[in-house]
């Protein structure tokens, strides 16, 4: 039995350096070691033997399990070397590499901005009164002193529905109607809100227009509201927003539901009035459009226009934004690329 204790260690061994993947491993394992291994099965036999040759042989059988485990648990790292080796080469997972960082998401720079500005005009006593995207003509024209056929009507291209009358709203000025409507009291209520959203053209699309962008409108309507509530509320906004040193600008221009009706500008902060090619070297950029609110639209709104009066302005976020990141495309700001995203 010693003999074979001796040739079974000895067969196990080579058997062992013939092993090359964790199958085969397995296989010697439990050939050699395990509860009916080779090593257990003499062990178990010592009984046959004569007496005083019974503590050699354990003694010796003993020796034999401990020296074929130690080989075993050596054989053993060399094998998953040699596999983690192999998988690293040929395998499409490579187990080494670092996890993927998850990418955190951020907010729309339109959102950016449009959060800035609501902070602004909250402060200032506005709140948001939210309009409709899908319009009616009615409401998007008529009712803001744009009737039909109304030469104005060239200013804003329209996206026209299937349905007759319904349109995409092309500013967020018939938010001036339905917020009075709401909120008015049949013409009782002063009002101060700011109505953000969506816009959409039927334009050309270039590096300075899209088809779609927001505009935030302003409306304030008082008992005794003059022009220069406007311009003291529009320069406070802008000094908040581009700075407690920025200039303001007001240019006369035409908008058929405001008397007069004016153009804002402020002085282009990246050059400070100098000229650069952000304000086509004008020193000046252009905001905003704004106005007293005409009589008829007050009065369209329930409003009687010799008891109250009302200032709106209707800003342009994106270009806001285009202004402050020096964006030099209208375009990215839908174009869901994230290179450009992910810089905000
Ligand atoms: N609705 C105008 C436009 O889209 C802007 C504007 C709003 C002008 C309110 C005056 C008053 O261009």
């Amino acid at each position: 039995m010693l003999e074979q204790l001796e040739t079974l260690h000895t067969g196990a061994l080579s058997e062992l350096e013939a092993v090359k993947d964790s199958g085969a491993l397995h296989e010697w394992e439990s050939k050699y070691l395990g509860g009916k291994g080779g090593v257990t099965l003499l062990l178990r036999g010592i009984g046959q033997l004569p007496k005083e040759q019974r503590a050699d042989f354990g003694k010796r059988a003993n020796e034999v399990r401990d020296l074929l485990t130690e080989a075993y648990i050596g054989r053993e790292k060399l094998v998953h070397e040699h596999e983690l080796a192999r998988d690293l080469e040929e395998g499409q997972i490579d187990v080494t590499l670092p996890g993927r960082e998850r990418s955190v998401g951020g907010l729309h720079p339109s959102t950016q901005t449009l959060r800035e500005l609501y902070a602004i005009w909250a402060d200032m006593g506005f709140q948001v009164y939210r309009s409709r995207d899908v319009e009616d003509d009615e409401t998007n024209f008529s009712m803001l002193n744009i009737p039909p056929h109304h030469p104005a009507r060239d200013m804003w291209d329209t996206f026209y529905t299937t349905t007759p009358g319904v349109i995409l709203r092309t500013h967020t000025s018939p938010g001036q109607i339905r917020s009075m409507h709401e909120l008015g009291g049949n013409g009782t209520q002063p009002i101060r809100v700011i109505l953000p959203g969506m816009c959409y053209r039927y334009e050309h699309i270039t590096t300075r227009s899209e088809m779609q962008f927001h505009q935030l409108e302003g409306v304030a309507i008082g008992r005794n509201i003059r022009m220069t509530d406007l311009k003291g509320t529009v320069t406070a906004f802008a000094r908040r927003m581009f700075g407690a040193n920025a200039a303001v600008r007001f240019r006369a221009s035409y908008f058929p539901f405001t008397e007069p009706s004016m153009e804002i500008d402020v002085e282009c902060f990246l050059c400070g009035g100098q000229g650069c090619k952000v304000c086509k070297y004008a020193g000046w950029l252009e905001i905003a459009g704004a106005g007293m609110m005409h009589p008829t639209v007050l009065r369209n709104g329930g409003y009687d226009p010799s008891q109250w009066s009302g200032f709106a302005f209707g800003m342009g976020p994106e270009r806001m934004a285009m202004l402050k990141h020096g964006i030099n495309d209208i375009r990215y700001f839908w174009g869901n690329d994230l290179r450009f995203l992910e810089q905000f």
